[in-house]
């Protein structure tokens, strides 16, 4: 069981070009939607929303906003670097089974959140916790998950009526792949390498 684990850990991978676009049985999305619900949250407050968005123009036209982030963000970078980043995909939304949009309401749980007095951000932090059981889950289920945040919040609560209180989190292309990459995408194309593990271990205080 422990194996299994880390086994998933070590092959879970933020996919954009592999998505097959084969659909994703019911009871598949289901329990990895089900994984998502299960994670930690402060106060038991579970914050989270699950947007499952099949809709082929709903995606063709987050897929457009988002080319229009991705030229933003291109259009800040020094020349050598817009080099290195015109190679890279940056999402595979029309080209996944499907998207789960992942938004986190603040106001759940009221006004006493147990954990949350001191840190505001531990809300935030539980709803990201639900993206980490969600992305795990589906990789042991043989899927695919890309992680896309090239988008302004509003644009997103616009598209699927989401409440003006509650934060889109994340635009997760779900869905089936013809594979995993075994080396993250950024560093295939030279954008940025993992660091290593000793690097970001501490002993006791910061500087040992
Ligand atoms: C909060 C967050 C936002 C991300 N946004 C994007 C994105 O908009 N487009 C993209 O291609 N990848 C995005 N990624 C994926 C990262 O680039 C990826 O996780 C990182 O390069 C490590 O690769 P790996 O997940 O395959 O190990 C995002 C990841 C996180 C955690």
């Amino acid at each position: 069981m422990t194996a299994t684990l880390y086994d998933v850990i070590e092959r879970r991978r933020d996919v954009r070009a592999e998505f097959t676009g084969a659909p994703v049985p019911d009871d598949v999305l289901l329990r990895v939607l089900g994984a998502a619900h299960r994670a930690p949250s402060v106060g038991m407050s579970q914050p989270w929303d699950f947007v499952v968005v099949r809709d082929a123009a709903t995606r063709q036209a987050f897929r457009d906003h988002v080319a229009g982030e991705r030229d933003t963000f291109a259009a800040s970078l020094p020349p050598e670097r817009r080099a290195t980043f015109d190679r890279i995909k940056v999402e595979g939304i029309c080209e996944s089974s499907m998207g789960v949009v992942v938004t986190h309401d603040q106001s759940r749980g009221g006004t006493h959140v147990l954990g949350r007095h001191a840190i505001a951000d531990t809300g935030l932090f539980s709803t990201v916790l639900a993206i980490q059981n969600l992305w795990l889950a589906a990789t042991a289920e043989g899927l695919g998950v890309g992680w896309v945040s090239f988008y302004r919040e509003q644009f997103l609560r616009d598209l699927l009526g989401i409440p003006d209180h509650v934060r889109p989190v994340a635009w997760l292309c779900l869905g089936t792949v013809s594979h995993l990459e075994t080396v993250p995408d950024l560093e295939r194309h030279g954008w940025r390498s993992r660091r290593p593990l000793a690097d970001a271990v501490h002993h006791d205080t910061w500087s040992s």
